[in-house]
């Protein structure tokens, strides 16, 4: 049988679906990975030094403008077919994302644990008040913005998205710990499963002996973990192994 047909099975068996995804789902809607999102202006520029405490307590400026930007970027992006099969999904479906963007909930996910923030959440720098007023986005590439101040405590505004060195928001890794656990089966899609602790999370499953089917265009850190290795893109195999 081949792993497409392996694949349709164990999902047609399964009553709640757990999806694992990284940049490579996003990949498919035009949005590159943390690392190829340094083109252009930032071409040169260190991920420490765009994702770091220090570096935005050192300079928030280039920072600032730089999550805007990727913020517009997510914005003109749009969900792909993997996103629409995914929340079309019959059956109970969660989703936990390493990505900041917000594709799988325009798409209609619902119940989605962001592991590394958001790219539309702002909250203070100082007093963590999340900050609700609008925020327009740059239409082109800037090389500095000044980030707003909270009303509060006139602290920074920072973006709501996980830096280097800081720890991940808990009520999502909890929730993400829960459907690893409650699934009767697993989609990793997208992800190299080389950043931690994110890609210690679909062992979970695998010590439950859940099924878990893995698809990416190539092998990962978290093949091996997988019942079924499909070698394709998220846009194409999702909406094959799923059902509306
Ligand atoms: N469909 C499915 N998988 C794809 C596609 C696609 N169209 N294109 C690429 N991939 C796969 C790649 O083969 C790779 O295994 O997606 C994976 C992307 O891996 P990374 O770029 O390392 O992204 P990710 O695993 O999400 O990184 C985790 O690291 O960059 C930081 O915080 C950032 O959340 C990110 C974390
Ligand atoms: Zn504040």
């Amino acid at each position: 049988m081949d792993t497409v047909a392996q694949a349709r099975e164990i999902i047609h068996d399964a009553s709640h679906v757990h999806f694992f995804t990284g940049a490579g789902m996003s990949a498919d809607s035009g949005l590159d990975t943390f690392r190829d999102a340094r083109t252009g202006l930032w071409e040169k520029v260190n991920p420490q030094d765009m994702a770091s405490v220090e570096a935005w307590q050192r300079d928030p400026e280039p920072m600032w403008a730089w999550y805007l930007w990727r913020a517009r970027l997510a914005r003109r992006a749009v969900p792909h077919a993997g996103h629409e099969a995914i929340a079309k999904h019959s059956g109970k479906v969660t989703v936990t994302t390493q990505n900041i963007d917000d594709l799988h909930e325009r798409a209609g996910s619902g119940e989605v644990a962001h592991l590394h923030g958001s790219l539309f959440a702002f909250r203070c720098s100082s007093c963590h008040t999340p900050y609700s007023r609008e925020i327009e986005l740059p239409e082109s590439p800037t090389p500095r913005l000044a980030p707003p101040e909270c009303e509060k405590c006139s602290g920074l505004i920072r973006p709501g998205v996980v830096w280097f060195g800081e720890s991940l928001p808990q009520d999502q890794w909890e929730k993400a710990e829960e459907y690893m656990s409650a699934a009767d089966a697993v989609v990793i899609v997208g992800t190299s499963g080389s950043v931690w602790p994110a890609a210690g999370l679909p062992t979970i499953a695998h010590r439950a002996k859940i099924p878990i089917i893995e698809v990416s265009p190539q092998r990962t850190d978290l093949s091996d973990l997988a019942t079924v290795h499909i070698t394709n893109k998220a846009v194409y195999s999702l909406p094959e192994i799923l059902f509306p």
